[in-house]
């Protein structure tokens, strides 16, 4: 079902204090100022994953992962399960992040097993697709994203897609400072519905969460909230001062 939802997604940051900390201050804040209509996830380092579901016992945080083993279970040293996410109650996974796709290798096969084993599990995937500057500038953007789309989703029945929500994070506009304008997000945000919508129909289209990720924070959220295709923000860098996160998913 659309919904706006603003994720926090920690990358590789944070010390055990400090995660409990900004947990603490999360939680507090939104017991202090509960959100109006915003679905506020928090997606920390696996390691605080425990930490951040008991956290979220008691407020209206919800919690993702970062990453999940398109493995099912047994021989994968170093990797997760879905099903050990789901047994510390985490209900959202961002899948396919640009850096995943870039310093794990992760192809479209890996990442459409990661979304069906999620599905299977009742975890929503964050879907992340988005383009490189090379590619806009060489106006391959739109059919870039609408491979990534469909190489990694279209598997899927129409009732399993309704459980996803998309991400586009132009590559360009991580951890830069340089933002997508809101013309830009809105124009990539309705494509992406677009294309949803000649797969899916437009029922479907129309109750996808798709959101925005790329230097968005406090200042520029309110404006790239405001078109009527973007459904909220997955949030890296802001996402790791509490107010700032918190003003974000204040900015619709
Ligand atoms: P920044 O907000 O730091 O640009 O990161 C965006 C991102 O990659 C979220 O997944």
């Amino acid at each position: 079902m659309r919904s706006k939802i603003v994720a926090g997604n920690w990358k590789m940051n944070k010390k055990f204090d400090e995660a409990d900390e900004l947990l603490y201050q999360i939680s507090e804040e939104l017991s202090n100022n509960p959100l109006k209509d915003v679905q506020l996830v928090v997606c920390p380092p696996s390691l605080y994953l425990e930490l951040a579901t008991d956290f979220a016992e008691s407020s209206d945080l919800k919690i993702g992962a970062q990453n999940v083993s398109h493995q099912k279970s047994g021989a994968y040293t170093g990797e997760l399960s879905v099903e050990m996410l789901n047994s510390v109650d985490v209900e959202y996974c961002i899948i396919g992040h640009s850096e995943r796709r870039k310093y794990f290798s992760e192809s479209s096969e890996m990442l459409a097993q990661k979304v069906d084993n999620l599905l299977e599990f009742g975890i929503e995937p964050i879907f992340c697709i988005g383009e490189q500057l090379d590619d806009r500038e060489a106006g391959n953007h739109f059919d870039l994203v609408k491979k990534q789309l469909s190489e990694g989703l279209f598997h899927l029945s129409a009732s399993e897609f309704s459980n996803i929500v998309v991400a586009y994070e132009p590559v360009w506009a991580i951890g830069t400072g340089v933002t997508a304008s809101p013309k830009q997000a809105q124009e990539m945000h309705a494509f992406i519905r677009g294309v949803i919508s000649e797969k899916y129909g437009s029922d479907i289209a129309e109750e996808t969460t798709i959101i925005y990720g790329g230097s968005c924070n406090a200042k520029n959220a309110k404006e790239l909230f405001s078109n009527k295709d973007v459904d909220g923000g997955l949030i890296g860098g802001a996402s790791l001062i509490a107010k700032d996160f918190i003003n974000i998913a204040n900015s619709f």
